[in-house]
């Protein structure tokens, strides 16, 4: 759910300090874009038409820059994003495979996030542990010669009792 401004005013009252600070730089939208994403997560339209109102620039403005970078999401992200390592030493040894598995597992698809918000399935190039493939990472965490669906369901296991 998009944070609400009436109930949850403390994230909105950051992000309005940094746009007091930084709104005089050269082109300061990205980096405000790139504060209020760490401040919420992502980049819903509430939060895109907090920052037009205070900056006092079209939202339409907004969109189109949150839409064009990869890096902004308007999606919730999880607290853990799950990377599927999809480069080609990868991708020989199933990594394919191991995608269709953890949308079983976790029930939902590629670029997705659980609706408990713990996970958010994505996929990335080489991560330099070939010699391990297939890899997946959860933040500083590499698991590699993955197989089995049971290996797999344990890893992801772990974090859900840690949470
Ligand atoms: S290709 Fe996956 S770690 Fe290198």
């Amino acid at each position: 759910m998009a944070p609400d401004i009436t109930t949850n005013k403390a994230p909105y009252e950051r992000l309005r300090a940094v746009i007091q600070e930084k709104k005089d730089l050269q082109n300061p939208l990205i980096e405000i874009l790139r504060i209020a994403q760490e401040i919420f997560g992502y980049l819903p339209m509430e939060v895109q038409e907090f920052i037009s109102n205070e900056m006092n620039i079209p939202v339409s403005k907004i969109y189109g820059v949150v839409t064009f970078y990869n890096f902004f999401t308007m999606k919730p992200r999880g607290k853990h994003t799950l990377n599927v390592c999809l480069g080609t030493a990868c991708y020989v040894k199933g990594a394919a495979r191991i995608v269709s598995l953890l949308e079983e597992i976790l029930g939902i698809k590629m670029g997705e996030t659980t609706p408990d918000r713990l996970f958010t399935l994505s996929a990335v190039r080489c991560v330099g542990a070939c010699s391990l493939a297939p890899v997946f990472v959860i933040g500083e965490d590499t698991f590699g010669r993955l197989e089995s669906k049971q290996q797999i369901a344990d890893i992801i296991k772990k974090y859900q009792q840690a949470n």
